[in-house]
């Protein structure tokens, strides 16, 4: 295999440990996932997510790392390395492709049409490397809207350093809000210093400043979290929001609760758009990727769940309504926060937190942009994170600026609507749209059924087998049994269920169909 011996690696695994929970834990746990949780049957929620996490999670996490790893290679590179010549599978999917590309055409709807025609010729000429391809594209459009948020998340940091949070309702805090991201000037600003942020880490390269960062921030948002929680929990009235958020009411549980939880799930652990395999592509061999991947599952749920700690107590120790997304973050707290003694420190520790997140996850989402420019381009890591960190700034502007008003790019508007007949609300809307309910469901899908049937189940194990001390192979059920010496289960006994059989039934059945599910169900195709 493509060996890559100049290839920077992580100094231990603790390392990558830090810097993938870092790139997992972001915004999709602060502000996303404890309203879900609330809105979906709370501790019932829970309970079905934290089966996701394991049963689906874990498996397609162990697949992302298992690509890197092998191939030494950015997402592009590492499924271009493993491309098989020739894929029936490939033609399957193109040739519809291209035809139903040519019908919408001659139907007069441009947009579309270029699209699916584009995607099918692609999908026959370069068959699985489009995958690595869609990542990356993925990563570069996610992190361009990404770091307008990052932007808002620094200057609510300043703001609240400078004791300006302190808002008499969520009216005055909504209208400041509302102000601020409509000034296209502040906006933009803030979002190139976070942009900056970013581009100073990854500049100095994988051990030096992915690894060195993460054992700083991360450690530091851990802290931040236990005395966040500590504050809300201890609030008159903190009950009633842990109830909201855990009590557990199975009536609300539908078929779609299940699609809900996984797809947040795979936000939340950065599956499907290359991120992964990037930072598995800087491991080495002797690292157990059984204990690694777990662990980075584990960190990311337990944030998910302290942050519905501290959001739900405050909101209802004081009365406020939960509400969702931008308006929890950005108007509820900040109200909550300027009510409470020392609030100005509440809000700082707040706002430091959700920046901390975002950066982390920002992070590794330009690392993978510019790990694929340094391997395909044979760029320098200076030149290519320059590049592409300037690259994804402009697009971020077109975003920034278009929340405040899509008429002021009235070209790009018209545009948007003349070749797609719909735009959304705004440049940022679209991005976030495309990018999360289709590229990285389809991104995992194809990761598992490519792990699954293409590179296959046994190429994979024996790479993650490699550091694995054996864990693949032992008959875990037996020895949870007590039954390990039973001589009908001893090791010679075929059928044994080993976590390297349960990984390779997962990953080629259940992941690609529940994953199909959740895609179906993002697309609006499921009804209802
Ligand atoms: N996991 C991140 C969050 O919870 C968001 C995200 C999704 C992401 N896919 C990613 C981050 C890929 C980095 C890379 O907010």
């Amino acid at each position: 295999m493509a060996d890559n011996r100049n290839r920077e690696h992580w100094g231990g695994s603790l390392g990558f440990v830090l810097a993938t929970a870092g790139s997992a834990i972001g915004l999709g746990n602060i502000w996303r996932f404890p309203y879900i949780a609330g809105q979906n049957g709370g501790g019932a929620f829970v309970l079905i997510y934290l089966a996701m996490a394991l049963l689906i999670g874990l498996p397609v996490m162990l697949s992302e790392i298992v690509l890197g790893r092998r191939t030494q290679r950015n997402p592009i590179g590492a499924f271009r390395a493993l491309n098989p010549p020739q894929c029936a599978l490939a033609r399957w999917i193109g040739i519809p492709l291209a035809v139903s590309g040519i019908l919408v055409l001659l139907l007069g709807q441009w947009g579309w049409g270029i699209l699916i025609l584009g995607g099918g010729l692609l999908v026959l000429r370069k068959r699985w490397t489009v995958v690595g391809l869609l990542a990356s594209a993925a990563a570069f459009m996610i992190l361009s809207y990404y770091s307008v948020v990052g932007g808002w998340t620094l200057l609510y940091m300043g703001r609240a350093a400078l004791g300006q949070l302190a808002f008499a309702d969520v009216e005055a805090a909504k209208t400041a809000f509302g102000a601020a991201v409509t000034h296209p000037g502040q906006s933009i600003l803030f979002h190139l210093l976070f942009m900056g942020l970013c581009v100073a880490v990854v500049f100095a390269g994988i051990r030096k400043g992915v690894e060195r960062w993460a054992k700083i921030l991360m450690p530091a948002l851990f802290a931040m979290l236990v005395v966040l929680v500590l504050r809300a929990l201890t609030l008159p009235g903190a009950m009633e929001g842990v109830r909201f958020f855990l009590a557990p009411d199975f009536s609300k549980i539908t078929g779609r609760t299940f699609l809900v939880a996984l797809g947040q799930m795979f936000f939340s652990m950065s599956l499907g758009m290359g991120a992964v395999i990037v930072y598995g592509s800087y491991l080495q061999k002797d690292v157990n990727l059984f204990r690694t991947s777990s662990a980075v599952i584990i960190l990311d749920t337990l944030v998910a769940l302290l942050a519905g700690l501290v959001i739900f107590p405050a909101v209802f120790a004081f009365g406020m309504e939960p509400t969702a997304g931008t308006g929890l973050v950005f108007q509820v707290l900040p109200t909550i926060f300027g009510q409470m003694n020392l609030g100005a420190l509440w809000a700082f520790l707040f706002f430091a937190l959700l920046m901390v997140a975002a950066w982390t996850s920002a992070i590794s989402l330009l690392e993978t942009i510019v790990s694929a420019a340094m391997d395909e381009l044979g760029w320098a890591r200076h030149k290519a994170t320059l590049v592409s960190g300037g690259a994804i700034a402009a697009l971020g502007l077109v975003s920034a600026v278009s929340i405040a008003d899509w008429s002021r790019i009235e070209g790009l508007h018209r545009a948007v609507v003349a070749l797609f007949t719909t735009a959304p609300d705004s440049f940022f809307d679209l991005m976030d749209a495309v990018t999360s309910n289709w590229m990285l469901t389809l991104g995992g899908l194809a990761t598992c059924i490519f792990v699954g049937w293409i590179w296959g189940t046994q190429r994979a194990m024996e790479e993650i087998r490699e550091g694995s001390g054996g864990i693949a192979d032992a008959p875990w059920l037996s020895w949870a049994a007590g039954l390990h010496q039973d001589e009908h289960y001893s090791r010679e006994l075929p059928g044994k269920l080993t976590l390297a059989l349960l990984w390779g039934v997962f990953v080629r059945f259940v992941c690609p169909a529940a994953i199909l599910l959740v895609f179906l169900n993002a697309i609006g195709a499921l009804g209802g």
